[in-house]
């Protein structure tokens, strides 16, 4: 049967089960059974759906080593391959996995755009520009649902920083809201109609995301012709009759939703109409028909029509390479086939993030640090030296270690180990345990001391703990929560540290054991655990560390140095404080660079870092989260073995205090306004001409190129289409360099006149060629509609103003040889 036949098929059987339910197993079906999953109806033949994070990895429902999920690179190192192909592919990797964990819906991908360089989430999103993180999300949506997997674009809308997220109310003109935070959305739902959404924590003009009934019905349902569900951000339901009235269907998590027997009360007491809750109902038995779950009805990909499954190791390993933004090359990279000595620094190296923090982490299928990976690769001799500590807060251990899960007689439940001494159960416990037979969870292991003195041993977490070294307690009794806001106990717990003298070479037990508190109220149905064992070896002044590095760069033929963030200045759940890099970093790179003229410096930072050094090095290459396979790929691409061929997403500031928007904290009214309108990124660098550190859309490869000729064929266009092409450009492009490579071809558009109300250059489209030495390459990019088109306030409508266009085409926001002008004829 074909699509529409089986749309037909699906669409009866919905209403068939609808039919059967009354008024109060509607309102079951709405709020979640427990944190990932809205319940089954066995007399209707409706299964029990499961929703899992992210958009860099699926979770599933257990967040714990014993489950683990192929870890893809963040995001925006996804978006900076600026190749919707290759992210269709991670998005069907995305629903294989899915379907591997019990998921029916990933909850991604997070197309809220970087406002700031500041957004704490910023790695967790694609782009400051809405045509690229439209493009972007589209094809990640395309990719997952391919799979017979629905998603939920997120978070619905102007969610774009982390400072009070649960309450901040954002101000934004309209032209603005429609310009750029709801453009990805009115892309995606448009070109690649997922099957949900999922509405943001924050209001928007006052109103609260989950109850905006203007965005959400009149806008998304009404204007987009969305047809999918709404799912609220977990607790960002907060009203039964504003949430269902304001459009949203699904209140997560459960099971004490304001959905459920509070929706049916609502609608006995004339609150909410029963025409709103069949609509309700009838959205989620869709998505459950859609996901092979409602008996009767077709899935929306049947099992032999899903795509052939994929090594998801192989393609995390390419899509890290395709990611790396190199932004300098003082003829260093890649490295010769016998580079000598190298000198590896830096704790990154041995310690990448693979992955930012929060709702987007998983626990790896493996795990091969750029160190392990770089020794493997290279034919010559690696010397490997820490650099300071960057970190304020004691890291978790680094020692394998088994958390053992005993019920309150002390008996064992189950054991698992972890790879190091994080524990973070949300949801599920491993091995299935009941949260409520639960009485303590101990870590413990063993380790021998590098060094003799002073180490540091920490308890982090919120509860009642007892530290044991050698069998001895050094700590027993509370750690109590700083502050009252509800996330943080998970997202950033207080940390308590204790110190104690140890011997070098002796090996150490070491034991933390947290008393779970009685399982009342939501601790009864699902499990939250979350704590951290963390280890902290005898620390040495950052001067004598940076000595060491100097002395092993000055003695090698290359320096590779790591450098990042934390997770203490770049996580979910908070807004940094500042883009420099964290600790001595920038001294040690400085003092590196002048040591060794071959210096080479990887970033691992999902977001732009300041780098005061960057003229000072011979080569910077931009390593993001890169996922699990990011050693082996930074391998790949400083051997030479792939070409690095990400370009930057977003524009990269020299200093703070240059970056044009930077306030992400709502004033004392609890408004945070986007006072600065369409001028964000690229758009407000250009009006402010202060120069960046680095431009929108840079970054080099292995080869060059030359831009030769730009064709611009405008197209018959129909206003109703506004992603339908309204011009055919075509980029004549030659590899000038010595090898194969890739090249992204950007396209811009100028405004009509020169506005000063308006950005003077946006980007209208991009494609990705191919080419080997002295060959050309075409690059073939359909101009869209909504390119030309602007929001007008006072008419409440798009429109396409006629007239002259420029169009440039070039390797980024700052180089654009080519130009041609494009006349915009508007239909009668
Ligand atoms: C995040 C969402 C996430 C949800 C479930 C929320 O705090 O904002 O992006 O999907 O938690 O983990």
């Amino acid at each position: 049967m074909g699509a529409r036949g089986d749309d037909a098929v699906r669409a009866e059987a919905v209403e068939r089960a609808l039919a059967r339910l009354g008024l109060d197993a509607r309102c079951a079906l709405l709020g979640g059974a427990d944190m990932w999953s809205l319940p089954a109806h066995e007399a209707i033949g409706l299964g029990r759906l499961v929703m899992s994070d992210g958009p860099a990895g699926v979770r599933g429902e257990h967040w714990t080593p014993d489950d683990p999920s192929v870890a893809l690179p963040s995001p925006t190192a996804l978006a900076a391959s600026w190749d919707p192909e290759l992210v269709r592919r991670a998005g069907r990797l995305l629903a294989q996995e899915a379907r591997r964990k019990g998921a029916h819906v990933v909850l991604a991908p997070t197309v809220n755009l970087h406002r700031t360089p500041r957004g704490g989430r910023h790695f967790e999103a694609y782009a400051e520009d809405p045509l690229l993180t439209g493009v972007i999300g589209a094809a990640l949506v395309a990719g997952v649902q391919d799979g017979g997997v629905g998603t939920t674009p997120k978070h619905f809308t102007a969610n774009d920083s982390e400072t009070d997220r649960y309450t901040v109310d954002v101000t934004v003109d309209g032209t603005t809201l429609r310009e750029l935070y709801l453009e990805p959305f009115e892309r995606i739902v448009r070109t690649a109609r997922p099957w949900g959404l999922m509405t943001a924590y924050n209001s928007v003009g006052g109103t609260t995301m989950s109850e905006h009934h203007e965005l959400n019905n009149q806008v998304l349902r009404g204007e987009w012709g969305f047809d999918g569900f709404l799912v609220s951000d977990w607790t960002a339901a907060r009203d039964t009759v504003g949430a269902a009235n304001g459009g949203n269907d699904i209140a997560m998590p459960g099971p004490d939703t304001v959905f459920g027997a509070r929706l049916a009360q609502a609608v006995r007491a004339g609150k909410v109409t029963e025409a709103v809750v069949e609509s309700m109902a009838r959205r989620v038995l869709t998505l459950a028909a859609r996901a092979g779950l409602l008996d009767g009805a077709p899935p929306a990909v049947a099992e032999g029509a899903l795509p052939p499954d994929v090594d998801g190791e192989a393609l995390a390993r390419e899509l890290a390479a395709r990611s790396f933004v190199l932004l300098r090359n003082d003829d260093v990279l890649p490295l010769p086939t016998r580079p000598g000595r190298i000198a590896v620094i830096g704790r990154a190296a041995a310690r990448p993030r693979i992955g930012g923090g929060g709702s987007a982490e998983v626990f790896p299928t493996r795990l091969t640090t750029p160190l392990r990976a770089l020794r493997d690769a290279v034919d010559g001799e690696v010397v490997y030296v820490p650099g300071p500590d960057p970190r304020e807060r004691i890291a978790p251990a680094a020692f394998p270690l088994r958390a053992v899960l005993r019920d309150r007689s002390g008996a064992v439940l189950h054991e698992v180990g972890l790879p190091e001494g994080q524990v973070r159960w949300l949801g599920a416990l491993p091995g299935g345990v009941a949260a409520a037979r639960v009485g303590s969870v101990e870590l413990r292991g063993s380790f021998t001391p590098g060094a003799g003195g002073t180490h540091q041993l920490a308890i982090r977490g919120v509860g009642e703990f007892r530290l044991a070294v050698g069998g001895r307690a050094v700590f027993d009794g509370p750690v109590l929560p700083e502050g009252s806001d509800p996330g943080a106990a998970f997202l950033n717990p207080p940390q308590r540290v204790v110190p104690v003298e140890l011997a070098a070479g002796e090996p150490v037990d070491v034991s933390l054991v947290y008393r779970m508190p009685p399982a009342e109220g939501l601790l009864a149905v699902f499990a939250v655990v979350a704590f951290e064992l963390g280890h902290r070896e005898p620390v040495r002044p950052a001067e004598d560390e940076i000595a060491e590095a100097v002395a092993a760069a000055a003695d090698a033929d290359v320096a590779v140095v790591f450098v990042g963030t934390t997770d203490e200045s770049e996580s979910e759940g908070a807004d940094r404080a500042t883009l420099a890099l964290p600790g001595a970093q920038d001294l040690l790179v400085s003092r590196v660079a002048a040591a060794n003229p071959r210096t080479v410096v990887v970033v691992n930072a999902g977001a732009p870092v300041l780098m005061p050094w960057r003229e000072e090095v011979a080569a910077l290459l931009l390593a993001w989260f890169p996922g699990q396979e990011g050693g082996a790929a930074l391998a790949d691409v400083l051997t030479g073995a792939a070409e690095p061929t990400g370009r930057l997403t977003t524009t990269w500031p020299a200093a703070d205090e240059d970056a044009p928007v930077w306030r992400v904290k709502p004033g004392a009214d609890g408004t945070l306004p986007y006072e600065e309108g369409l001028f964000v990124g690229y758009r407000a660098w250009r009006r402010a001409g202060t120069r960046p550190a680095y431009w929108f859309g840079e970054g080099d490869g292995y080869t060059s190129w030359s831009y030769d000729e730009l064709r611009v064929v405008p197209r018959a266009f129909d206003a109703r289409a506004p992603y339908a092409p309204l011009a055919e450009v075509t980029v004549r492009v030659r590899n000038t360099g010595a090898r194969r490579g890739r090249e992204t071809v950007q396209v811009y558009l100028s405004a009509l006149g020169d506005d000063p109300r308006r950005p003077d250059l946006t980007l209208a489209g991009f494609a990705v060629v191919e080419a080997d030495p002295g060959e050309e390459a075409q690059a073939r990019v359909l101009v869209p509609l909504r390119a030309a088109q602007n929001w007008d306030g006072a008419s409440h409508a798009w429109v396409t103003r006629g007239g002259m266009r420029t169009v440039r085409a070039g390797r980024s926001v700052a180089e654009l040889p080519l130009s041609a002008v494009l006349e915009v004829t508007p239909p009668m």
